[in-house]
Formats: structure tokens, sequence, C-alpha cells
């Protein structure tokens, strides 16, 4: 019998990214989960269009996944991560650069998203500092970019409410503009067709602050947090032309787009476009024991390998990189996603997904449709004077309607886990429609 949690004092826990005194006067509690749904403390279930927080892309409570970690647990709870080793770090490593894009076959490992981005940004100086390049201290990111909450992350991220009250962040970074372009491309369905110019920005800044100061860009192929930008058409082919010609390495944020979330393996297969070093967590180990992996192009992990061979050659990381539990965690994830085709499923349902999405078109509210993969971004008008009510109210009405959504703002951002089948797509943009109609 389940037994209600609200009766737990709920004040001691400082919530992330909630409305605590919202959240705290009428809780919504998960106690299971399963597939496709989660289980509510008053035993509903939810089918969840968000798969957790865009990490666990195989779905809830898969065998294998529990199974390797209840084993780990009892066999090798934790090794020191630091000139100690065991196996499968070294084995999931393996495995991970064999599915990554060719020419990624280094990765560090770290305990979350935003780890994962410290860690690429650090790289990139220490890389060109290495290489003697050492005046390429500047690092540039792009408006509305999210690379999570630490403070590499959010100096070069671009959503203003993550960074106003924190101070003056890093020194030495710049933004380009982002792609949104609503004149041009709303109601795109896939990649936008107008904005490859946008990429041209980066030029600006190589001018206004000479490549030989700029060590590294740091984007997301698929822009999430901000409320689901789809790059236009050839600007991710733009940026790697410019990034190359100035000696400025790119940096993909994939911590949302990786593990099969676009019907590939990674954005930088389904866009053709590899970047010099890749950021990933989330659904590295499907969502359930936190961990990240930034992959590196061989020429950045040689080019530390000099010097004595006592010393150590990058001196960063983490307690947990790589932990037992991590790894296994990880290495049974891959194999569930490899024996049900989860890293192309999306490719399949990619289709069936835009059409349930247009749907929606006309319906109250509306102002745009964003689409890539099994990702959609539903753009609400706001309240006049009261930004992001409507879409908290989508949020909350989802809920009790029996589905988990996430909003950003008035926007609605949808990224099930990648085993979701036709009729809990109908079921979900349908429960959708009926809350736009009821929405003030
Ligand atoms: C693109 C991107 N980078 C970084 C992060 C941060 O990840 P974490 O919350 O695991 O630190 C996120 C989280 O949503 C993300 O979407």
């Amino acid at each position: 019998m389940l037994q209600k949690s609200t009766t737990n004092n709920l004040e001691a826990f400082w919530m992330p990214f909630t409305a605590n005194r919202q959240f705290k006067q009428a809780p919504r509690m998960l106690v299971a989960a399963r597939d496709m749904h989660y289980t509510t403390d008053d035993g509903r279930q939810i089918l969840d269009g968000a798969a957790g927080l865009w990490c666990c892309n195989a779905g809830h409570g898969r065998p294998k996944i529990v199974e390797a970690i209840q084993k780990q647990a009892a066999e090798l709870d934790y090794a020191p991560a630091f000139q100690m080793g065991h196996p499968k770090a070294f084995e999931f490593a393996s495995k991970l650069v064999a599915m990554a894009p060719a020419g990624m076959d280094h990765v560090f490992f770290t305990n979350s998203g935003s780890e994962s981005v410290e860690t690429a940004l650090k790289m990139a100086l220490a890389y060109h500092r290495v290489k003697g390049e050492g005046s390429r201290t500047r690092l540039l990111g792009r408006e509305r970019g999210y690379h999570g909450v630490n403070f590499g992350g959010i100096s070069v991220g671009g959503i203003v409410g993550n960074r106003k009250m924190f101070g003056t962040l890093l020194t030495g970074v710049d933004h380009i503009r982002h792609t949104h372009d609503p004149a041009r491309n709303t109601f795109s369905r896939g990649q936008p067709e107008h904005g490859v110019e946008f990429a041209d920005e980066l030029e600006r800044l190589v001018t206004l602050h000479d490549a030989s100061t700029i060590a590294a860009l740091i984007i997301e192929p698929v822009a999430g947090s901000t409320g689901v930008l789809v790059p236009p058409k050839g600007y991710l082919q733009r940026i790697r032309e410019i990034c190359d010609k100035h000696g400025i390495l790119l940096i993909f944020d994939e911590v949302i787009t990786g593990f099969g979330r676009l019907g590939a393996p990674f954005a930088a297969d389904y866009f053709g476009v590899t970047p010099d070093i890749m950021t990933t967590a989330k659904g590295v180990t499907n969502g359930t024991v936190p961990m990240g992996a930034v992959f590196v192009k061989g020429e950045i992990y040689d080019a530390f390998m000099n010097g004595p061979e006592h010393l150590i050659e990058f001196a960063h990381g983490y307690t947990y990189s790589g932990s037992p539990l991590a790894a296994a965690a990880g290495l049974a994830t891959l194999e569930t996603y490899q024996e049900e085709g989860l890293l192309t499923r999306g490719a399949e349902l990619a289709d069936y997904w835009a059409g349930a999405l247009w749907s929606l078109k006309g319906l109250p509210h509306v102002v745009d449709l964003r689409n890539c993969g099994l990702i959609a971004g539903i753009e609400l008008e706001p309240i006049a004077g009261q930004p992001g009510k409507r879409g908290f109210s989508a949020f909350l009405k989802g809920f009790e309607d029996g589905i988990l959504i996430r909003t950003t703002g008035d926007i609605i951002a949808l990224s099930p886990p990648l085993i979701i089948e036709k009729h809990q797509i109908d079921e979900l943009f349908g429960k959708i429609a009926e809350i736009l109609k009821s929405l003030d």
C-alpha cells in the first residue's frame, strides 16, 4: 500500500530549479517508474513526455540496467579515480568511442552535464597552452545557450535568468547571436530555411578579438533548455568551416542531443558535422547513476601526452569520474540501446512525431511549433504582463491529466523516452491539445 509522502516535512529540501513555495503547497511526488510511465504517490500513472529531464532515453526501470547497478554495488562499490583504475571504466570508454563520430577517440568522465561543460572548456584552454598558443584564452558561447549551471557554463551560456544573479562570471567570454528568427522561420517543420548567415557572427567576433585570442566556441547543436531552437539549414556546417579557418576549437554540447535523441547516436552524426570536443551526460547511463562523458579528438589528447611520464598531464578530474556504479550502469545502458535499436529509433518515429505535433497548429495560444528528431517545442503566447504563467499552468494541468511535460517560460518542450509507441504519442499530443483549449 502506497503511503502519501506529503506528510513529510517538505521545508528542509531547497529544491533545484523549482518554484519551492508553490511546490510545497501542492507537491507533485513520484514514487515509482516503469518503461513509459511514472507512478505518483496517490497511485496515478503519468506518461513521461520528457524522459525525466531528457535523460531516460530507454525508459524507466529497465531490468538490465537495474541488475547491473545492483551487482556492481555488491562487487566493487568504489575505486579511487586518481592514479588507480577499475576495468569497467576502460571497457565503457572503449565502447563509447567505438560508437562516437570518427576521430573522437578519447573520453573523460564527469558526473553531470555541467561538469562535462567545465571539463571541455578547461581542456580547450589547456590544449592551446600545451601547443604553445597560450594567448588563446577567450571562450565563446551563444545567446540563449544552456550549458549547465557552473561558472564556466553560465558564462558561455546565454540565458539571462541563469546569469544575472551571479556577478561578473568568467572574464574574456563573448557570445554570437542565437538563431531564433520568428519573422522568417515560424512554423518551420524540421530545420528552418533561413539563418545560415547567423554563423557569420563568428567572423564578426574574430574581427573584434582576433583569432589568436580565441580558444573555443561552445554551442548546443539543437538548443533545448531555452525552448527548442533547431539550427537553420547549413548553419552548423558554416560554423565548422569558420572554426577551422581560424583554429578555434568547436565544442558541441550534446548533453540532450546525445544517445539517440535525434534518431542518430549523436547530433554530430545527424547533422554530419563533427566537433573537436563533445560534451554528454544524461542518456549516457539512461539517467540512472549520475555521469557525464566528454569526447575528444585524438590530436587533443595527444597534445597533452608530453613531458615527464610520472607527471599528471591534465590537472583535472572528479572523485567519481568513471565510478564503478556509473560505468556498470553505462555499459548496461549501451547494451539496452543497441539491443532495442534505440539510437536510431527516433528516425523511424520522427515523421509520426512531427505529424502529431503539427496537429496542434491553429489551437489557442500556439505561436510556433518546432521539431527535430524526437524533440518538439510548442511556443505559447505569453499572458500580457505575466511571462511564464501560461506555460506553468500547462505543466500543472498536464500533471493533473497524466502527462509529464517540460516547460521553459511559455514554451513546452517534449523529449519522450525513445521507446515511446505511436499510441502514446497520440495520447501525449491529444492531452496537450485539450490543455491548450482549456488554458486562460
Ligand atoms: C545542453 C546542456 N548542457 C548542460 C546541461 C547541464 O546538465 P546537468 O544538469 O546534468 O548538469 C544541460 C541540462 O539540461 C543541457 O541541456
